[in-house]
């Protein structure tokens, strides 16, 4: 058995999968062999559910199914959240988010529809926590939308435009599955102790609220003002890193490359504002991005330092008017998907997750003689 100690996981491989593929040197997502440009492009949230629950694409009569599945079961869980108390009544999203899907059930019978209720319970606690905090009812779903456009209007009472559905849908798909990031790995780490999907997407929540994860792309538009104020980058970014704070939405453990999915995202950015919706930070976050990159790199030479998904996660949500201290929890109404098919593929062909660690604390006192 090897004894060298290997901080942060990094580069150990705990699992085989055919869920996805992360490739840090070419910077490319395959998703079930499917590149995410093309997915986010051409496939919608149920698709990518599908594809992730199925391992194949859905077809037609397939996707309908699921898109019907999700309907179904975000009025269940509409339905149950009188059940909730006060769970919603927080400052954060993610703590209401995790207060209500500890609250949920693995409901027995199909595995899928397991994962389409959780899935579904997401996006429903996700727009209550908004409703509530405006001192508004929760709006009941309309099962006949799709997950992205219900979303959008159970947050805000009117259907949006076809424009503003299609980039939060392509969002969605992009970020809903990214190999054995931090809380993907936790739900795994939960699955394999054989307990159940619900609690492993529970704790999975409590690992993607960290900013070194999901909790970036706020502090990112936090930044954008920032700099916007200042009107100078790269003098912003220098004060910040001399304060010994890091740039939000730049490096990432896997990819030495700029993060494919930031340029999935930046792409549909600019499809939206082609619709006639202006972004107010496209322009500034380019700006900022090139002052951060250089600035990095001079800063780091020895580590490739670029752009990665929270970036243009934090300019599309705020064009598609979510409010930045919710982004991490629309974030997880896609990351969710991914979690789930992580939690099959452990059952299935996982393993006990028990590493171990090296003591280096003292060594016990003899006992006295005595
Ligand atoms: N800004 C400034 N410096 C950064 C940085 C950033 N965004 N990302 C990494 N670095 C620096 C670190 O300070 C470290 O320098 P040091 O050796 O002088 O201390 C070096 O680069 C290596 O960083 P390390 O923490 O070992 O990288 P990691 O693989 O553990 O971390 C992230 C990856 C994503 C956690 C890290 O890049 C980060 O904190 N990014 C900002 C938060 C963010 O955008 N999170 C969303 C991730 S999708």
């Amino acid at each position: 058995m090897k004894d060298e100690t290997t901080p942060g996981l990094e580069g150990v491989i705990v699992a085989e999968t055919r869920l996805s593929q992360v490739d840090g040197e070419q910077g490319r997502l395959v998703v079930c062999g499917h590149d995410v440009e093309a997915l986010a492009r051409e496939h919608g949230f149920e698709a990518a559910c599908g594809l992730l629950f199925d391992g194949v694409l859905p077809d037609a009569s397939r996707c309908e199914a699921l898109r019907r599945g999700l309907g179904e079961a975000r009025v269940r869980a509409h339905a149950q959240l009188p059940e909730l108390g006060t769970a919603l009544e927080t400052s954060e999203a993610m703590d209401a988010l995790r207060a209500a899907m500890a609250h949920a059930t693995e409901a027995p019978g199909e595995a899928l529809d397991a994962k389409l209720a959780i899935t579904g319970a997401v996006a429903v606690v996700v727009a209550a926590w908004q409703r509530t905090r405006l001192g508004r009812p929760p709006l009941p779903p309309d099962p006949a939308l799709g997950h992205a456009t219900d979303l959008l209007r159970m947050l805000d009472g009117t259907e949006p435009s076809p424009a503003r559905a299609a980039a939060l849908d392509a969002y969605l798909v992009t970020v809903a599955e990214h190999g054995m990031n931090a809380s993907t790995f936790t739900a795994r780490v939960v699955a394999s102790t054989g307990s159940d999907a619900v609690s492993a997407v529970v704790a999975a929540l409590g690992a993607l609220k960290g900013p070194l994860h999901g909790g970036a792309p706020g502090p990112v538009l936090d930044m954008l003002d920032g700099v916007s104020d200042r009107g100078d980058a790269e003098a912003w970014l220098r004060d910040e890193l001399a304060s010994g704070r890091r740039i939000m939405g730049l490096g990432h453990r896997v990819y030495r490359v700029r993060d494919p999915r930031a340029a999935v995202l930046e792409q549909a950015v600019t499809r939206l504002e082609a619709a006639g919706a202006e972004s107010r930070y496209l322009a500034i976050a380019r700006e900022v991005e090139k002052a951060a990159v250089g600035v990095l790199a001079e800063r780091h030479p020895e580590r490739s330092l670029q752009t990665n998904v929270e970036f243009y996660t934090a300019v599309l949500l705020d064009a598609v008017g979510i409010p930045r201290d919710l982004f991490t929890g629309v974030f997880t109404v896609g990351r969710v998907a991914g979690w789930l098919a992580h939690v099959d593929d452990q059952r299935e062909h996982g393993r006990l997750i028990r590493p171990r660690q090296r003591y280096v604390g003292p060594a016990p006192q003899p006992a006295l003689a005595g």
